[in-house]
């Protein structure tokens, strides 16, 4: 590809984990509970896809179709998947995105486990603590792996629904191989609903780039940011919302009477249709979601009680075509070193180079500001911080899941080309 040097997420391991600390991470597994056993299967293979538009590619994939099978499950459900890797010669994991779990199970090779070569098999355990819309990915080389297409949805549900709906729909946007795919297709993916319906859409990204995504046809709410709700969050009405790469954002929405509702990002030329009829015939002004929309504050929940045990700071950066962190780049950067217990605030720059989403594995970070303004609505919970340039964010991280953790930005080529970085407990 190019000439580039990718790293491999097992170079990162070698230069900022001691053999010591990884060995922990390995010990650190799901801890014995009665909690019902959900299984599946997941094979990794080389294929030919057939795409809706006459293409033909070749892609990685599980169980022979990209994106992957949709793994759902329950609340409380203890998920055990068994990984096989039929003839993916350089090896592949499984990566739970924005899932907090046991650090063994986070599925980073070099760091959590070794990658899984052909005729290997490991198996994944876990327990579903928190409902909402993540997705898996493998982890081995990531950057190349995810766009040839070892990616699926993982959806979670609640055990008691805060918002009521009557269909619920996930929506998964990819880039394969440079194709754009909404839920596999090329061109466009619909679903039908009556008038009056109530659907709640969970869209994920799981390409590398924003979508600067347009809801046409009906208000819609946007109730979850990366699986958490919001608090109370408020109509919106032609507005458009930035998905960075890795979050997801969930939506619910009412059909009208007639016509169709119209997702769409045109850029990329994404499009989703929901309804039947007519399209929508005008496309009114539009304004883009920001976190004034968040929905309301809860009551007696002031962040400004916060002692922190540490202030960090993250310089997002491009220096040349090398991606940086504090001015430095992925083997050079120091680990971020933690304590249990420790409250962490994090200071997160973009200072050039595009937008960069932002995530940490095995947590959920609530933001605090954004360019020195705290956050006025409903708390904001996430795992994927999407930053863009100039912009400088306050994230609060409560160090409670001891272990070795990746840090990286999520366009994949970025993390791949410099910006990744551990977050370790000592
Ligand atoms: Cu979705 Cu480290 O990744
Ligand atoms: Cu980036």
């Amino acid at each position: 590809d190019g000439g580039a040097k990718h790293a491999h997420e097992g170079e990162l391991a070698k230069e900022g984990v001691s053999e010591q600390a990884a060995r922990s991470c390995k010990e650190i597994t799901a801890g014995v509970s009665d909690a019902p056993v959900q299984e599946f299967r997941l094979t990794a293979a080389q294929t030919i896809q057939e795409l809706d538009n006459g293409q033909s590619e070749k892609v990685w994939a599980f169980n022979g179709i990209t994106p992957g099978p949709e793994i759902r499950v329950t609340e409380g459900d203890r998920v055990r998947v068994v990984l096989d890797n039929q003839d993916i010669q350089e090896g592949v994991t499984v990566h739970w995105h924005g899932i907090v779990l046991p650090c063994s199970q986070d599925g980073v090779a070099g760091v959590t486990q070794d990658a899984v070569k052909p005729g290997e098999q490991f198996i994944y355990e876990f327990v579903a603590v928190s409902p909402g819309t993540y997705w898996y990915h493998s982890h081995q080389a990531s950057s190349e792996q995810v766009k040839k297409g070892l990616l699926g949805r993982f959806i979670v549900e609640p055990k008691k629904e805060t918002f009521d709906y009557d269909q619920e729909e996930s929506i998964l946007l990819q880039q394969l191989n440079g194709t754009f795919l909404v839920n596999g297709s090329a061109k466009g993916w619909s679903v039908e609903a009556a008038p009056g319906e109530k659907l709640r859409l969970r869209v994920i990204n799981a390409a590398n780039d924003t979508f600067d995504m347009s809801v046409n046809g009906a208000s819609y709410r946007i109730i979850a940011l990366d699986g958490h709700d919001l608090n109370e969050p408020g109509m919106l009405d032609h507005h458009d919302f930035n998905i960075g790469a890795g979050q997801r954002y969930d939506l619910l929405l009412q059909m009208p009477e007639q016509g169709k509702v119209i997702l769409a990002s045109e850029a990329a030329g994404l499009k989703v249709i929901v309804g039947v009829g007519s399209e929508p015939l005008t496309r009114p002004e539009r304004t883009v979601f920001t976190f004034a929309n968040y929905g309301a504050p809860v009551p007696n929940d002031s962040v400004e009680r916060f002692i922190f045990d540490q202030n960090l700071q993250i310089k997002l950066d491009q220096n040349l075509f090398i991606n940086t962190i504090n001015g430095q780049s992925f083997h050079e950067i120091p680990p971020m070193v933690v304590a249990e217990g420790e409250n962490v605030k994090i200071t997160i720059t973009n200072a050039g180079g595009g937008d960069h989403p932002f995530h940490l594995h095995g947590h959920t970070f609530r933001v605090l500001s954004r360019n020195g303004q705290p956050l006025q609505g409903s708390p904001v919970y996430l795992d994927t911080l999407l930053t863009q340039q100039g912009e400088t964010f306050e994230v609060y991280v409560k160090a409670d899941n001891p272990g070795l953790w990746m840090m990286h930005c999520h366009n994949l080529m970025h993390a791949s080309m410099g910006m990744s970085m551990m977050f370790n407990y000592e």
